[in-house]
């Protein structure tokens, strides 16, 4: 039996891309999946967290389980608006959803029509960074970022850490074959407020979680 060391989390997780319309037939997205969002929902309601999952359009699915709920939203937009609004049942944020950086500045609602010209721009916009804004908040979370490099892999974690606000933020290389995207494992480097960091094998995504979530007990039960 699975030891329920989770059950006082009111856990919300964020996981897969997003997708940022341009026209009715046209978006910007990623390549993140969810896997390791959904890993993370998965071990904790199982460890016995109450779970919301408020996902993009993921292409992986998300095995049901009576301790998760879904959010399914479309855009970076829609997932701030939804994590804003359910934040404050949460003791705890795992905010591992590969939001868009740049959304469309013009939605059209005709399809855009190809020109004449070799070349077309499509003029973007920054989203609205929801890590940052929940690290922001004056009662915040026990909150955990996630960061997906491909050079300068540590400074970047500890910058992200510390500028977002999170109280542990897990760096992965993305450049790394078995690391990120569209795979079942990863290698994750888990950076803490103190400046230590705890370097995790090579593992599935579903161990990787267990240990995120035995770093976040412990560190709690610590009073962070
Ligand atoms: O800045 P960067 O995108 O590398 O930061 C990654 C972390 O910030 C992840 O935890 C991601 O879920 C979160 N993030 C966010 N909203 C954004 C961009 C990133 O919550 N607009």
């Amino acid at each position: 039996l699975t030891p329920q060391d989770c059950r006082d989390m009111r856990l919300l997780v964020t996981a897969g891309p997003t997708a940022e319309d341009a026209d009715p037939a046209r978006y910007v997205t990623n390549r993140s999946t969810g896997r390791m969002g959904v890993a993370l929902a998965v071990k904790a309601a199982r460890r016995g967290a109450k779970v919301l999952l408020i996902h993009g359009p993921m292409t992986w699915p998300v095995p049901p389980h009576a301790g998760i709920e879904c959010c399914a939203v479309r855009s970076a937009q829609q997932m701030y608006d939804a994590v804003t609004a359910r934040l404050p049942e949460h003791n705890a944020a795992i905010l591992c959803a590969a939001v868009a950086d740049y959304t469309p500045v013009a939605y059209s609602r005709e399809k855009i029509k190809k020109g004449q010209e070799s070349t077309f721009s499509l003029l973007l916009q920054r989203t609205p960074d929801i890590l940052a804004a929940v690290g922001a908040l004056p009662s915040r979370p026990f909150l955990v970022g996630f960061a997906a490099e491909t050079h300068e892999v540590e400074a970047n974690a500890r910058e992200k850490l510390y500028r977002k606000g999170c109280d542990m933020l897990c760096a992965n290389d993305i450049s790394e074959a078995g690391s990120g995207f569209a795979v079942a494992t990863n290698r994750v480097t888990v950076h803490l407020r103190d400046g230590s960091s705890i370097e995790l094998p090579m593992q599935s995504k579903l161990e990787v979680a267990d240990a995120i979530l035995d770093l976040m007990l412990a560190r709690w039960q610590q009073g962070r």
